[in-house]
């Protein structure tokens, strides 16, 4: 195991509590990364060092912690300039790793499918392009001394332009695999989707698997979900589909967000969304207001949403639950793990996913299949049948596609009967 060494600082319109805490899930991360964190330092500061960072008289000290405790690593709770990173590591003679460089370390080894290890090495190339520097690129030539004299900025354009190349390449090979997705997205016209949302170790998966008796990947890590899961749950008669996604983070590095677009897009596409919430962290109000943002920038802020507050078997003092039903729309309160609230939680889905729904039935010539197809695109078709050339679908739908669905067969199948149910 690595030992690492953790460097936060209060810096303006910021309090000390607040870099502890923030700290502590650094601390998680690296734990996370596979370290184990031996010392941690804050130091308070206004303006930021453009050579350092910390500045000279704090550089001293944690090269003087580093020998003292003997750690390999120091990781800081901010993004360095890669000229930071340079002048650091000269100075403490250790390795520098700052916030976006460990969350993508945690990224590479947690991303199981293809789409998500391009989505990684994609991110992990844009952050290393403007951090290449000679001391990057082709180690073992240096030290062997061929490369190193003359023209070394050649070699490093050569690697930048083969880098660039790796980056064009990973596009391609993402646009291919998104064109995929979004065929077998289209297959699933028809079901209610229901994302999960949170923010890392919240129960999501835990949750999904709860609801759909799913086995998703559950594990006390971050981040252990880096694909979008999907499940059906299962003893309703409505066809209702569960998606987990990424867990969110506090300053998740923007090359991360933009490369995981397309997982999130499943939740973009959601009817409605579960924000699943660890009710039991300390620190889960903030946690509520990162989500949100991390919602906003995606743009489905304004999707019907349940907030879950899970891991209540965690809780003695339950006077929390009244005060959040008040504040929060809708609300469930579980636990995942001890079985607690699911039922509640299924009902309120199912309730919220209905709400001014309609259900109707329809004839249409068998013959008919573009209309048959643009039923089944607008309305969740129920039941199907055929009889004598003729097709009876029952579906539900909102109110606004009901409209366009009895235009549609007003002006194409005169002669046949549709009726509403309720
Ligand atoms: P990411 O994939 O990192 O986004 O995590 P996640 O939100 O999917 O969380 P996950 O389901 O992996 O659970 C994280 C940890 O919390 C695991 O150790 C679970 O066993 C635990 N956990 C989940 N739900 C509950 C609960 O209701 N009560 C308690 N006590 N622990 C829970």
């Amino acid at each position: 195991m690595e030992k690492a060494i953790l460097s936060g600082s209060v810096s303006r319109g910021m309090t000390r509590v607040q870099e502890q805490d923030s700290l502590e899930e650094l601390a998680l991360l690296a734990e996370t990364a596979g370290a184990v964190v031996v010392d941690r330092i804050i130091q308070e500061r206004r303006e930021v060092d453009p050579a350092t960072f910390i500045g000279k008289g704090k550089v001293h000290h944690l090269a003087r912690r580093v020998s003292e405790t003997g750690a390999d690593l120091v990781i800081f709770d901010a993004d360095l300039s890669p000229v930071q990173v340079k002048n650091l590591e000269s100075h403490i003679k250790c390795k520098i790793v700052d916030r976006s460089g460990l969350i993508l370390d945690i990224f590479a080894r947690r991303a199981r499918s293809r789409e998500a290890q391009i989505q990684v090495e994609l991110a992990q190339l844009q952050y290393l392009l403007p951090r290449l520097t000679r001391r990057w690129t082709h180690l073992s030539r240096q030290e062997a001394g061929i490369g190193t004299r003359g023209p070394g900025e050649t070699q490093l354009e050569v690697d930048r332009r083969a880098i660039r190349r790796r980056i064009g390449h990973l596009k391609d090979d993402l646009h291919k695999i998104e064109r995929q997705r979004r065929l077998r997205r289209k297959g699933r016209v028809g079901f209610y989707k229901v994302a999960l949302v949170g923010y890392t170790n919240v129960g999501k998966s835990s949750l999904l698997n709860a609801l759909a008796d799913a086995d998703a990947f559950v594990e006390d890590r971050l981040f252990a979900t880096l694909d979008a899961t999907i499940r059906a749950m299962p003893h309703s008669e409505d066809r209702i589909l569960l998606i987990d996604t990424v867990g969110f983070i506090r300053h998740l590095p923007p090359h991360l967000i933009a490369s995981f677009r397309s997982t999130l897009e499943e939740a973009q596409e959601a009817d409605l969304l579960l924000h699943v919430v660890d009710v039991s962290h300390p620190g889960f109000e903030e946690q509520i207001g990162t989500v949100h943002s991390v919602l906003r920038d995606l743009d489905i802020d304004r999707l019907p949403t349940i907030t879950v507050f899970n891991k209540v078997d965690l809780l003695e003092d339950r006077r929390l639950f009244k005060d959040l039903t008040q504040r929060f729309v809708s609300v469930a309160f579980t636990s995942a793990l001890k079985g607690i609230g699911l039922e509640t939680l299924r009902l309120e889905i199912v309730r919220l996913l209905k709400e001014d729904e309609v259900e109707d039935e329809i004839r249409v010539p068998s013959e008919d299949s573009r209309t048959i197809a643009a039923i089944h695109r607008m309305a969740r078709v129920v039941h199907k049948e055929y009889e004598d050339g003729v097709t009876t679908l029952r579906f539900w739908a909102k109110p606004m596609d009901l409209k366009r669905i009895h235009s549609l067969i007003d002006h194409q199948t005169t002669g046949f009967a549709s009726g509403s149910r309720s």
